[in-house]
């Protein structure tokens, strides 16, 4: 019974206290304290929740319109191929300065420098300037297709890589005339297309364009375009018998308004 009556008075006491002004002030205090404390702590985990989620639709951009950036992957060229791409008959390497005369040459032939150069070279001084410009751009590929057995210099491949939009990555070649029809082209194609496809990746934004991009998860599939005249029926023969399929027919923007097939692998 005493001890009943003892917290009676102690319980009499601490509410006594608790009515003390200062005493009141330090527990009203102490609360809103434990309660900023919670807002601050809530406030960092839906801070921290919200920008993952923007980060990750910046990457994966959720619109697919005309013009808007979205993801894909390129190869990186950096100084390849680190080492010649050998095919059954050719070697596809590298041009360097002593191949100036064999790519003035090439160059000189009407059929090639009509459908790869926009026209034939004046004289030697515009190939060289050509072939520097080859020889120091990172960013496309042009390579020399020369015979395994001979060395000779016979024709050229690459790639050409616009890093904002379709149709690139898009591959190119043409071959001295003396050896057209002999398979050689499409051996170089299929050649350069192995070496390509083992290429290291990068991720790249690029502008979405409807009629030429395939999307997959979200992301734009690299594709390695070709673009040939219609009237160019070995280019596409070469193309198809690579791998390629056509994937629309379009006109130049030039004052003949020539047609010619976009094809894709
Ligand atoms: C396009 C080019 C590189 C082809 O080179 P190539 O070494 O003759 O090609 P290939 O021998 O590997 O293949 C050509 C194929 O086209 C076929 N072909 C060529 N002309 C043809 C024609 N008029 N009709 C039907 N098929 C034809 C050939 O028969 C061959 O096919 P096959 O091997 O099944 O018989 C060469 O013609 C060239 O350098 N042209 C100028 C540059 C150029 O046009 N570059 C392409 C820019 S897109």
């Amino acid at each position: 019974m005493n001890s009943v009556i003892v917290l009676f008075i102690n319980l009499l006491y601490i509410c006594n206290l608790c009515l003390q002004p200062s005493v009141l002030f330090f527990i009203i205090f102490s609360l809103k304290l434990i309660q900023a404390y919670k807002c601050f702590f809530l406030h960092n985990i839906l801070l921290y929740a919200s920008d993952s989620g923007q980060n990750s639709s910046e990457q994966i951009p959720r619109t697919k319109n005309p013009g808007s950036k979205v993801l894909t992957t390129l190869p990186i060229l950096n100084d390849q191929p680190s080492k010649p791409i050998r095919t059954k008959n050719l070697i596809i390497r590298k041009l360097n300065h002593s191949d100036l005369m064999d790519f003035h040459i090439f160059r000189l032939q009407p059929e090639v420098g009509k459908e790869l150069f926009s026209g034939v070279p004046k004289n030697m001084e515009k190939s060289k300037n050509y072939l520097e410009n080859i020889i120091s751009d990172t960013d496309d590929l042009c390579l020399g297709i020369f015979l395994k057995d001979t060395e000779q210099f016979i024709g050229i491949i690459g790639a050409e890589i616009d890093k904002s939009t379709a149709p690139s990555p898009s591959v190119y070649y043409g071959l001295n005339e003396e050896h057209w029809n002999k398979g050689y082209c499409t051996e170089a194609v299929r050649g350069f297309v192995k070496f390509w496809k083992k290429l290291p990746r990068e991720s790249v934004y690029i502008t979405y364009n409807k009629d030429m991009h395939d999307i997959s998860n979200d992301m734009v599939v690299e594709k390695l375009y070709g673009n040939v005249s219609k009237s160019n029926i070995a280019s596409q023969m070469v193309l198809i018998k690579a791998g390629f399929i056509v994937h629309s027919e379009k006109k130049r923007k030039n004052k003949d308004n020539d047609i010619y097939f976009q094809m894709w692998m």
